[in-house]
């Protein structure tokens, strides 16, 4: 199954210009073949974060792809509307949060598009997704800053998409390949999210509208339950680059993955109704444990979490590298971003 995508929008700042007060700027780590991600920080007489980027141009955008996401550190960022500030050297809009698959609000609700992280339990992890990869819409690039950093734990921990594609077994891959990926969601209140907020209408005829033009099926089951699936490639060409990334919501959405979280052993059976979403190929053949496992070991792999400091800007490439959360205590504030519209080529954007 091969992807055919398009972009709107490069996203990408404005030209470069000479005589930018320089930045300092070295991988985080210092291990060969471990990119991700680059640091950059205020050089002498540092620079304000968001002048630098108006010049940064193509500079930035090669970092970004080469690297697969930037920590800027040690900037003036102190609250949203710093980091709404910065966020507008894009010369693009952050893009509003569709088709949800977790709740989440404004950070401030005179600043458009700006969101807190996911809300979800403090003790629990977020495993490692690529953020809306299960849609036929999604950004190509997400932001996340910090305002407040947490007591203990909290950190966005990351991992390259292109690593972990070379660290998944290569039978299992060329599956991949052949079947794509067919994701399922119960939409069930109470369970994951009630259809009126994936949707974000109240009317059923619109959500199940939405479905048929984005080549979803659409199954009413009763009042509130209703199940969608819809099939995608699970590997993509990164539109600039070219490189093939694992892109995409196969162990995020394992019913695997919620067993584990529930503590169940792989060969219980939970009834969908219990289930919010479940991957299976795109044939609709079942993902096995261990095929599930293959992948978990891949992401394990290529973890890397960085401890957040006050104002640290995590900005990374949606498509090259995966993003999670670490449990955390305290009252930690991240606040998000998404830019850059891609859209799979059946997906009619006015349509939306
Ligand atoms: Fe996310």
């Amino acid at each position: 199954m091969k992807p055919e995508t398009s972009v709107a929008g490069s996203g990408a700042p404005t030209p470069a210009c000479k005589d930018r007060p320089p930045v300092n700027k070295r991988p985080y780590h210092d291990q060969e073949g471990q990119l991700l991600p680059l640091l950059i920080t205020p050089g002498e007489n540092g620079p304000d974060l968001a002048e630098w980027m108006q010049g940064a141009g193509d500079e930035f955008r090669n970092d970004l792809t080469r690297f697969g996401g930037v920590l800027f550190r040690g900037f003036n960022i102190r609250s949203v509307e710093d980091f709404n500030r910065f966020m507008k050297c894009f010369n693009t809009e952050p893009l509003p949060y569709m088709f949800r698959s977790s709740p989440r609000e404004e950070a401030d609700k005179s600043i458009k598009n700006i969101y807190l992280s996911t809300s979800y339990p403090n003790k629990r992890s977020i495993k490692l997704h690529n953020e809306s990869s299960y849609s036929r819409v999604w950004a190509g690039k997400i932001v996340f800053c910090c305002i407040r950093t947490a007591e203990e734990g909290g950190e966005t921990p990351i991992a390259d998409g292109r690593k972990v594609l070379n660290d998944i077994s290569p039978a299992l891959i060329a599956k991949f390949r052949a079947k794509g990926v067919m994701y399922r969601r119960n939409l069930i209140p109470d369970l994951g999210m009630p259809w009126q907020e994936v949707f974000q209408t109240n009317d059923l005829s619109e959500a199940e509208a939405f479905c048929k033009r984005n080549n979803i099926t659409f199954k009413f089951i009763e009042k509130d339950y209703i199940v969608i699936e819809w099939v995608k490639p699970a590997i993509y060409p990164h539109p600039v680059s070219g490189e093939e990334t694992w892109f995409n919501h196969v162990m995020f959405f394992n019913k695997f993955s919620r067993y584990d979280e529930l503590g169940l052993p792989p060969d219980y059976v939970l009834p969908d109704k219990f289930l919010a979403s479940h991957t299976l190929f795109g044939d609709g053949s079942e993902i096995s444990f261990e095929e599930y496992n293959d992948i978990v070991k891949a992401y394990r792999k290529n973890i890397i979490a960085i401890p957040y400091q006050q104002g640290d800007i995590i900005f990374l490439d949606n498509m090259l590298s995966a993003h999670g959360r670490n449990p955390f205590k305290g009252d930690r504030l991240i606040v998000t971003a998404l830019i850059e519209a891609n859209y799979d080529v059946d997906y009619k954007p006015e349509a939306f």
